[in-house]
């Protein structure tokens, strides 16, 4: 430590309540770990036919995930899936094929909808295309927030006190399991 870790967010949205559960993590991180969003939303659509030449936009988004020690997602749910930008971003950073750059990245996955499953179906998914990409996750604690009004304020502060320890005990955990990662298989 000091690890860096991008954070993606799966929404694009200004009002994203995803992006206010990921303004409490960064808040909520123990002092080891560096935390800044890697933003996904001016990412043309991945064709395999730019793999010869990427686009600008392309080629930062993966060189800023090759960057990083880990990556955190946070996301919403779509039709019980990933959200279609988030996948675009991964589909970029993991290609061309032989030079993907999650390889080996140490990952955590959270999430939070307006409805009871809290993003569950989606990170199953989302857990699913990372082991593809050979990316090791974080498998406990596992992050499924149904966002009340009023639980996360604009800037970031959790309200209700169980919430706000659980919130801090993952990413404590996260920062314990990439320096587990990193410490046995260091990616360089
Ligand atoms: C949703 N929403 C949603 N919620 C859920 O729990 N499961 C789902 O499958 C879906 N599907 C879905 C599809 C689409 C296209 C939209 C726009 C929304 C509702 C979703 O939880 C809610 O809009 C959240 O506010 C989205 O997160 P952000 O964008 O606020 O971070």
């Amino acid at each position: 430590p000091p690890y860096t870790v991008g954070v993606l967010i799966g929404s694009l949205s200004v009002e994203s309540i995803n992006r206010t559960l990921a303004s409490a993590l960064i808040r909520l991180a123990p002092a080891e770990l560096r935390l800044h969003e890697i933003p996904i939303g001016d990412l043309p659509l991945y064709n395999r036919d730019f793999d010869i030449d990427y686009p600008p936009a392309a080629r930062d988004f993966k060189q800023a995930i090759a960057e990083v020690d880990a990556v955190l997602f946070v996301t919403p749910e779509y039709n019980r899936s990933v959200p279609g930008a988030l996948k675009n971003a991964i589909d970029w950073a993991s290609r061309p094929f032989g030079t993907n750059a999650f390889t080996r990245k140490p990952t955590a996955v959270a999430g939070a909808s307006i409805g009871a499953i809290g993003t569950a179906v989606a990170q199953q998914q989302l857990r699913s295309i990372l082991s593809f990409c050979n990316a090791p996750q974080m498998n406990a604690p596992e992050v499924y927030i149904h966002m009340r009004p009023g639980l996360i304020t604009d800037d970031g502060e959790v309200t209700v006190e169980g919430t706000r320890e659980f919130l801090a005990g993952f990413m404590q955990g996260f920062a314990d399991f990439i320096t587990r990662v990193l410490t046995i298989i260091p990616r360089d």
